[in-house]
This record gives C-alpha cells, sequence and structure tokens, in this order.
C-alpha cells in the first residue's frame, strides 16, 4: 500500500509561495512533501534529531506514541506477545505475513542449518582483550561475515538474499554466544541445530564442556517474550543507521554491523544496562529513590532517569508494560527476590506521580525493566545490550531489504546550514597566533 496525497500545503516563504503535497498512510498519519522545496525555493529545512522529520514511508511497524500502540505488520504487539515466537515475529517482519507450516517449516531449517561459523573465525576472538565489549566484537564479526559470503553484494538476486538473510539470523546468536564465552574465558560451544533458536542460544552461552547443561522451557518462553518485543521499532536511531548505510548500497552485513554500534550508546539499546548500573548504584547507596528522582529534575546535574522517557511515547510504552508483568512472573518461578526490581518499581510510582514527569511525558520506556530479567536469567550486563541486538535483528533486515527493494529510495544525505568562518585566507606558521 502506498501513501496518498490528500491535500496540499501553502508556504510563503517573502513573496514567493508554494503548494506543497500533503501525503496521508494507511493509518492517517500526514505529512508534507517537501521533495522539491528546494528545487522551487532554494530553501532547505533544519529539523535538530530528526524531531518532526519523516525519512521514508513503510509498511512493516505502525506506532502511536501518543495512544501506546505498536503493532508489527499491522498485528498487535499485545497479541505476538502472547501467541508467536520469535522466528515467526521475524518471518512476519521481513516478508510481510505470517508464514504458513510450509514456510516456517522451511524459514526454521534454514535459521538452523547456517548456526555455524566459518572456523577461521573463531580465530578473530583472539584478538581481542578479555574485557573487549561483546558489542564491539558483535559489530565487528558481522561485518567480517560479508568476507565469507560476498554474493551478498547482489541484493537484487531474490534467492540469494533470502539465503543471506537466513544466515545472519542464524549466525548472529552463535557469534554473541562466542563473544559471551570469550570475556568469560570459557571454551565456545557450538550450536545444537535440534534446538530452538532461544534454546540454542542459552545452550552456547551457558552449557561448558565439564557438566551436562539442562534448559528450562519457560526460560526460552521468557527469551522468545523478550526478543518478540525488541524486534522492530520503526524509524529509531539504529534503524535509521542500517537504512543510511545501506541507501549507499553497502550490503547487508556492514549495514546491520553499523546499525548494531549505533544501538550500543547510552542513549539508545545501551540504556538497559544502564539502568542496571542505576539501580544498583541506587540500591549500594541505601535505596534512596527520592534522591534520584530529585537528581533526574535537576538541570545542573547530568543524570537522568535511564530507562524512562522515548522520541515517540508520551503514553506508557507497551513493551514495558509487558515486561514488567513478565519481570513478576519470571522472579517468582525462579524464585529470585531481587531488590533491583523493588527499586526499579519504586522509581516508576514516584515518577508517575512527580509534575516533572508528568509534564514532559516521561514513562519507563522498554529498557527500564528488561535488565531484571536479564539477570535472572543469568545473563551479564555487558550482554544486554546484545540480547537487544539479536531482537532487533529482523527489523533491521526488514527495513534494509524494503529499502533496497523500494523504488524511491535515494541515497541518504541531509543538507546542513554552514555556520563557520566565512572566506579568509591562509596564514604561514610563523605569522600564527
Ligand atoms: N530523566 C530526566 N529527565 C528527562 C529524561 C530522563 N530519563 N528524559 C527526558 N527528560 C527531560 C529532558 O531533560 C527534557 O527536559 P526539558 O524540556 O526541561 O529540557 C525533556 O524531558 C525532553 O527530553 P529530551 O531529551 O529533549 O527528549 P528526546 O526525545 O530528545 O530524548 C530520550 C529521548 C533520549 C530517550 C530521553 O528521554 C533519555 O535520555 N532517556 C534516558 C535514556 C533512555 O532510557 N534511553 C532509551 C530509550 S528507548 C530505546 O532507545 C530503546
Amino acid at each position: 500500500m502506498e501513501a496518498t496525497t490528500t491535500a496540499t500545503a501553502s508556504l510563503k516563504i517573502g513573496d514567493k509561495s508554494v503548494e506543497l503535497p500533503v501525503i496521508t498512510g494507511t493509518e492517517n498519519e500526514s505529512a508534507i512533501d517537501i521533495s522539491q522545496l528546494r528545487k522551487e525555493t532554494s530553501y532547505v529545512t533544519i529539523d535538530h534529531g530528526f524531531m518532526n522529520t519523516g525519512s521514508c514511508t513503510s509498511a512493516i511497524t505502525f506506532l502511536d506514541g501518543e495512544k501506546g500502540i505498536l503493532r508489527y505488520r499491522g498485528i498487535p504487539i499485545e497479541q505476538l506477545a502472547e501467541k508467536s515466537n520469535f522466528i515467526e515475529t521475524a518471518y512476519l517482519l521481513i516478508y510481510g505475513n505470517l508464514p504458513t507450516r510450509d514456510e516456517m517449516a522451511k524459514f526454521s531449517t534454514l535459521l538452523t542449518r547456517h548456526s555455524m561459523i566459518h572456523e577461521d573465525m573463531k580465530r578473530f576472538f583472539d584478538g581481542y582483550p578479555s574485557t573487549a565489549h561483546p558489542m564491539g566484537m558483535l559489530s565487528s564479526m558481522i561485518c567480517s561475515l560479508s568476507s565469507y559470503y560476498p554474493q551478498v553484494l547482489e541484493p537484487q538476486n531474490k534467492e540469494q538474499m533470502d539465503l543471506t538473510i537466513g544466515r545472519l539470523l542464524a549466525k548472529m546468536p552463535t557469534i554473541a554466544a562466542f563473544s559471551y564465552k570469550k570475556s568469560m574465558g570459557q571454551p565456545f560451544i557450538y550450536p545444537l541445530n535440534s534446538l530452538s533458536y532461544c534454546s540454542n542460544l542459552l545452550h552456547m552461552l551457558f552449557a561448558v564442556p565439564a557438566e551436562e547443561y539442562i534448559l528450562d522451557e519457560d526460560l526460552d518462553h521468557v527469551l522468545n517474550l523478550l526478543l518478540i518485543l525488541h524486534a522492530d521499532h520503526e524509524q529509531n536511531c539504529s534503524t535509521s543507521t542500517v537504512r543510511l548505510v545501506g541507501s549507499s548500497q553497502a550490503n547487508l552485513f556492514a549495514s546491520i554491523s553499523a546499525g548494531i554500534l549505533a544501538l550500543w550508546g547510552p542513549l539508545h539499546g545501551g540504556a538497559n544496562q544502564e539502568v542496571m548500573n542505576m539501580l544498583q548504584t541506587i540500591h549500594e547507596n541505601g535505596g534512596d529513590t527520592d534522591k534520584y528522582i530529585a537528581m533526574a529534575k535537576d538541570k545542573k546535574s547530568s543524570f537522568r532517569l535511564m530507562g524512562f522517557g522515548h522520541r515517540v511515547y508520551k503514553n506508557f510504552d507497551p513493551r514495558a508494560k509487558i515486561i514488567k508483568r513478565a519481570c513478576d512472573k519470571v522472579l517468582h518461578k525462579i524464585g529470585i527476590h531481587d531488590p533491583l526490581l523493588e527499586i526499579a518499581k519504586k522509581l516508576e510510582e514516584h515518577a508517575l506521580k512527580d509534575e516533572y514527569f508528568i509534564e514532559r511525558k516521561l514513562y519507563p520506556n522498554v529498557d527500564f525493566y528488561s535488565g531484571i530479567i536479564y539477570k535472572a536469567l543469568g545473563i551479564p550486563l555487558n550482554m544486554y545490550t546484545v540480547m537487544f541486538a539479536l531482537g532487533r535483528l529482523p527489523g533491521w533486515i526488514a527495513h534494509w531489504k524494503e529499502m533496497t527493494e523500494s523504488p524511491n529510495t535515494k541515497i541518504g544525505r541531509p543538507r546542513q546550514i554552514y555556520t563557520g568562518e566565512t572566506i579568509r585566507d591562509y596564514t604561514p606558521i610563523d605569522k600564527r597566533g
């Protein structure tokens, strides 16, 4: 489905007037199409942080931040969280519809068959110090896959593209688990194709050759849930990075590698690690949540309540609601009492009643409670953002695919307004200062 032109908007600059088309999407969101603006007026627009700028049209994910709605390919996130699994959701995002039984079987086989990485790649890990952050390793390794599968440079070949997508989805958990094992100084555990996607990941992360690792179905279930909730979120920072890099016709591995790096930042996916650091600090300092709420409000302090606020959600993040419920369930099931969960709940309760947060419409986001579940699963802190990346992978792939297949795609190249020095002469070094 395409966006339709529904009206025009008039723009007056000095004595010149231009008519700009207004386009409307399938959920009635409207945008002023300024693609001819510079040609007709010589003006560009400026919009720091793209607060008001739509970078593309997309049929993958709909979200309404005011109402707290999130749907993948039209299906509400609540239904997917309850009824689907991660592989099925990945298929939905990438190919547009839920798979039939046959499609699901083929897709699952593709993902298990390709789960091993080239044996030579194992040696790459030797070059890293044991303190290396797994996000840095993950990004480098994903980019390195392009050396092993150069066919990916021909995205127009559909069969080849499907195989590349399968390889990427299959190998990413293996690379992620190997990064973790490297940081622990433990031997790598190879994938087991008889296991489901999430169980295989848990097995590669936690099994050791010295003893039997018993998989827990509940853990598989909660991991599926977390990955589904992270699977796509339309034009966020990392997805926009994947699209921007891909718009230069960089290959899929290179584009995803760049997306992983964008996700790493503490204002984006890195927030899940920062939330846990924050909760731990509050705990170690006696659990005084009021003090930290006051710090978050204090404009002289750089402290922010991590896991709170969102560029798009000005209401409850529906993913945070689901994760909070799952958090209670998982901790109860495993029999863990985590004081950090109590601190998180206290912070949330306090913030939601506080005028500062109410006025700015700041609510818990997806990262606020996810770390507590990762901790309960035994996943170490520096792997939290890697878990986010594993979840977000199908979304990145879906957007890269949509972009490469769209006839409207152009290389991403924003304009700027120059504010530097005007022309001046070169000064020889002995005349400077
Ligand atoms: N704690 C305290 N104040 C906050 C917070 C917070 N977590 N978030 C926003 N604010 C305040 C800002 O100081 C600003 O106040 P002002 O109007 O008085 O200047 C106002 O709320 C608006 O915030 P902006 O930073 O302008 O909003 P923006 O949309 O640019 O930023 C962001 C969104 C980056 C997510 C921000 O809310 C933040 O830094 N949150 C903490 C980090 C975090 O949790 N990131 C994960 C986001 S979800 C994800 O990427 C997966």
